[in-house]
């Protein structure tokens, strides 16, 4: 174990030259020839959320490498729009669930039938107003369209009734993969019943994983959908886990304005404004979710009706999500960074993905109770934009710390800063490199 590390000690600028050169590396030896794997033996193809801002910190270093990432994920977007979780580009047997137990092995490439939060957008706006090689607005020409397809499909086949907010039908969809806010949902669900290998714990140590009740429930739902044959409506009114996963829907939010920015740069006038009224719509709906007792907003089982009350970090990417608009909202967000503040108190280093008060919490199982940078990164840049530029410090400045102290890690203890998880971790690694550029620019 490593260990506990100090709670100052910024990086000094050489050190932070050396450190952002072996960040650099780790992109590049995760590069499996214009794609980036998350971490060689844990997770061995191309994933969704991870490739947008791995593409990000690709940038800083290497612009046309960046555009690359972001058109091999595209690459694998389904007739219907749907940008999967995982493009499987290249076979590989450390990981299961592969394509085949998705039903996406006829595909090519082949891939997963579920897609992730769709962060893409907005990191792809991100790099065309970086861009210092002027190939930006050639890329984007391709991009945004496959960006757009991708947004209507969100709102085409997951929000069937017009709600103004999409459903998720697998707890890998919402990226928090096994957050303890699942638990209720996920306890409905049938248990698969056929033999599976999980390759997952021969790669890490059990303790960091999900159990094996969880996983057999994981199971089940895959095989539901390839058995639905990915019919969308029938998926919607049968599948037994369906829920608005709080987070997803802001960053979907969030995506919807920065790719309505893309589209009036290419002139495309009807497709913003198609984009602005799913943001409009998105965040009066999304304020029904606001829980007064609790001080933020809540997901939602829609099977069940119940609120999904567990204290994670999801309520936190409101700012992110700009679903705050109204006079009204005010009160709310200074609610809300209240309890941003008394969260992160709750532990030595920064925000946990859940509050150490819930009972479900567990610093070390993924997803319940550990530090995930890309998270603590997307939360500080909405807290930066929206001018609560302390607790956006507190969270950039605690990040670094973790990757440069314990290394870049999947996730870190809370507590001792230990890295856990995935080791030579892509998003943690470009996330490093994103806030050494951030801190360069903020420098007087
Ligand atoms: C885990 C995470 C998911 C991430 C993937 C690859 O499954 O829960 O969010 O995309 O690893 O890093």
């Amino acid at each position: 174990m490593n260990t506990p590390i100090s709670a100052s000690n910024p990086a000094r600028t050489s050190e932070e030259a050396s450190l952002a050169a072996q960040y650099q590396q780790i992109l590049r030896n995760n590069d499996r020839g214009g794609y980036t794997v998350p971490s060689a033996r844990l997770y061995p193809f191309q994933w969704n959320w991870d490739a947008a801002i791995n593409a990000v910190g690709w940038q800083t270093f290497d612009e046309p490498r960046a555009w690359q990432e972001v058109e091999l994920l595209l690459s694998g977007q389904w007739d219907n729009g749907l940008v999967p979780s995982i493009v499987f580009h290249k076979p590989a047997d450390s990981y299961f669930p592969g394509p085949k137990e998705w039903g996406g092995s006829h595909l090519s490439p082949p891939t997963t039938s579920i897609s992730q939060p769709p962060l893409l957008a907005t990191m792809v706006r991100k790099m065309y107003e970086r861009s210092r090689t002027g190939e930006a607005d050639q890329h984007i020409r391709t991009i945004v369209p496959q960006l757009m397809a991708w947004h209507r499909w969100w709102y085409r086949d997951r929000d069937p009734e017009n709600t103004g907010l999409v459903v998720s039908y697998h707890p890998w969809e919402t990226g928090s993969d096994n957050s303890p806010a699942w638990d209720a949902a996920l306890a409905a669900v049938p248990a698969a019943t056929r033999a599976y290998q999980r390759r997952d714990t021969g790669v890490v140590d059990a303790s960091m994983r999900p159990h094996k009740a969880e996983y057999d429930r994981f199971v089940y739902l895959l095989d539901f959908f390839r058995e639905c044959k990915f019919d969308a409506r029938k998926i919607y009114d049968e599948c037994p886990l369906r829920i608005v996963d709080f987070a997803l829907n802001a960053i979907l939010l969030r995506a919807n304005v920065d790719l309505a920015h893309l589209c009036d740069v290419l002139g495309l006038a009807d497709e913003a404004q198609e984009l602005r009224g799913w943001h409009a719509r998105g965040c009066i709906a999304i304020d029904r979710l606001w829980s007064t007792p609790l001080g933020r907003h809540v997901s939602l089982d829609t099977r069940s009706g119940q609120r999904l009350e567990q204290k994670t970090h999801a309520a936190f990417l409101a700012w992110y999500g700009q679903v705050f608009t109204g006079d009204a909202d005010t009160q709310k967000s200074a609610i809300l960074l209240q309890h941003l503040d008394a969260h992160v108190d709750a532990s030595l280093f920064s925000l946990t993905s859940t509050h150490p008060s819930e009972p479900g919490w567990d610093p070390r199982r993924y997803w319940r109770g550990a530090v995930w940078p890309h998270i603590n990164w997307l939360v500080a840049e909405g807290l930066a934009e929206c001018g609560h530029a302390a607790q956006a410090q507190r969270l950039r400045t605690d990040c670094l710390r973790l990757i440069q102290q314990s290394g870049p890690f999947e996730y870190f203890c809370p507590n001792t800063g230990e890295g856990l998880g995935g080791p030579d971790f892509s998003w943690t690694a470009a996330i490093a490199l994103i806030l050494f550029e951030t801190q360069k620019t903020q420098q007087p």
